[in-house]
């Protein structure tokens, strides 16, 4: 399909995909335009900084050795522009990164990228719901409501195991610490005791469960395998299950540690006859609520439990932590970008509790895919110092990689916030496609190359001299 893509876009399903995203493009130019936004192209040959994905590099003929950057996003460009007094901004921006292909990733793809001065976090997600109602209604006939659910980040998890949870359907995880304590089974003690500092912090436990309802008859040992391989997939040592009988007993699975407790456990979680009952425990919390959650997932799917009337379930995703603790090289790094807003009531603990604070920043989640990241940013250069020092940048690096923005800021940037939806990301959702490459028209395969003009290629020597370059793979 790729390899003679101008004949595969020649099928009805692709020529509809593409029709609709020439569509939304447009009405989101129609709608932006209408609030005031200036559409304003940032530069795609840009300085590389270090963070985030890999760049794609560019090597430069006039300064030898020196390379240029396709950008990831434009977010300094955009931040850059609010200084300038530029109120409003937006691009449909062309990113770039050199990261590994997945179903809803590519190396190049698009962002409606947006960017507000003197603004909150209430305006700019009330921008997006607005702009999103007005594509789907213009594009879709289709009704969104006024306002999207917000989740905080500690619930997306503790509920739905994911920071990007599917809410089509609303089958919630629960906390079964309880449970430890009524038996002596000795899988859930290390799940229910607070060894974890994150449950310390949330008061919630890593032993958590799904009450299926209605699936015990459904779910043979066999099928509860396949979601214990799910789980396991998902770093659980394993899924614990039983079922409530049609006398209300439990059976099957770890059912013998637990009978006679039937009334006091079917009480508390709100099970019933013929529910089954899924259970991971793990001294971490978030390890349990994502290899649950996974799980959650998978039932979804086998169920078919959407709501039929719920085609299209946004919802925003806030209060993330600032920083996340990067085990392997054993520092904190943001969990957004570094020019993210501390929520100002951490300001004076970022030093000393990192781990508590939590960002002015937000996703907005679409039937279980991350599909926009925004954020309140910084416009203090003091606070932009400390959080470059906590994340271990010196001084000296800092200002190599990011001086432009920290001195830009010196001449007064006003409070200032955006948002980036993913284009390609919200196409697909449309067309209820699995994959941005259906709605893509000239797609990557998921080895970054383009079978049709073979690209990347081999270029001539000459070339490679003009650009000072020698490769040394070709020549081993
Ligand atoms: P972020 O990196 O979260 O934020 O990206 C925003 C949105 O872009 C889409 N996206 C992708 N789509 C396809 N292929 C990819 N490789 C890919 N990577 C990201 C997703 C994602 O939610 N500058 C910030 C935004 C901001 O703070 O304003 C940014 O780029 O839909």
């Amino acid at each position: 399909r790729l390899k003679y893509r101008y004949l595969d876009l020649r099928r009805e399903p692709m020529q509809h995909n593409i029709i609709l995203r020439s569509a939304v493009t447009f009405a989101t130019r129609e709608f932006l335009t209408s609030k005031g936004f200036l559409e304003i192209e940032t530069p795609t040959f840009i300085k590389s900084t270090p963070e985030g994905a890999r760049d794609y590099l560019v090597p430069s003929r006039v300064h030898p050795g020196k390379f240029y950057s396709l950008p990831q996003s434009p977010q300094l460009y955009k931040q850059l522009l609010m200084v300038s007094g530029f109120d409003k901004y937006f691009q449909i921006a062309r990113c770039y990164r050199d990261e590994d292909a997945r179903g809803d990733r590519q190396p190049e793809f698009t962002q409606i990228d947006m960017e507000m001065s003197f603004t909150n976090r209430e305006e700019v997600l009330e921008t997006t719901e607005e702009l999103m109602r007005h594509i789907f209604k213009k594009t879709l006939n289709y009704e969104l409501p006024v306002h999207f659910d917000r989740i905080s980040w500690d619930d997306a998890f503790d509920l739905y195991g994911s920071d990007k949870p599917d809410l089509r359907f609303d089958m919630k995880m629960q906390d079964a610490a309880f449970m430890a304590d009524l038996s002596d089974f000795n899988a859930f003690k290390a799940g229910a005791a607070n060894a974890d500092k994150n449950i310390e912090r949330h008061k919630r436990s890593g032993l958590k469960v799904l009450v299926v309802k209605n699936a015990a008859d459904k779910y043979s040992r066999k099928h509860i395998e396949a979601l214990e391989a799910v789980a396991k997939i998902n770093h659980a040592k394993g899924l614990a299950w039983m079922k409530v009988d049609a006398e209300g007993k439990f059976e099957g699975g770890i059912s013998k540690f637990f009978a006679g407790k039937e009334a006091e456990i079917c009480t508390r979680l709100g099970a019933e006859k013929n529910d089954l009952l899924l259970f991971v425990s793990d001294e971490k919390w978030q390890t349990a609520c994502v290899a649950l959650g996974a799980v959650r997932k998978q039932l979804g799917k086998d169920l078919n439990l959407y709501n039929p009337k719920d085609e299209f379930h946004f919802a925003w995703i806030i209060d993330f932590p600032y920083f996340a603790w990067n085990e392997e090289e054993n520092k904190w790094e943001t969990e957004h970008h570094m020019f993210t807003l501390p929520q100002k009531k951490y300001w004076d603990t970022l030093e000393s509790d990192p781990g508590a604070v939590k960002g002015d920043l937000y996703d907005l989640v679409l039937n279980g895919y991350e599909l926009a990241s925004g954020s309140m940013r910084i416009n203090d250069p003091a606070l932009q110092e400390r959080i470059f020092e906590i994340v271990g940048y010196s001084r000296e690096r800092a200002e190599k990689a990011f001086g432009f923005l920290v001195q830009a800021f010196k001449f007064g940037a006003p409070p200032h916030g955006g948002i980036a939806p993913g284009l390609d990301r919200l196409i697909m959702l449309m067309c209820h496609e699995e994959s941005i490459h259906e709605v893509i028209a000239f797609p990557k395969n998921n080895l970054a190359a383009s079978p049709m003009d073979e690209c990347p290629s081999a270029v001539d020597q000459s070339q490679l001299d003009d650009l000072h370059l020698k490769c040394t793979e070709v020549e081993k």
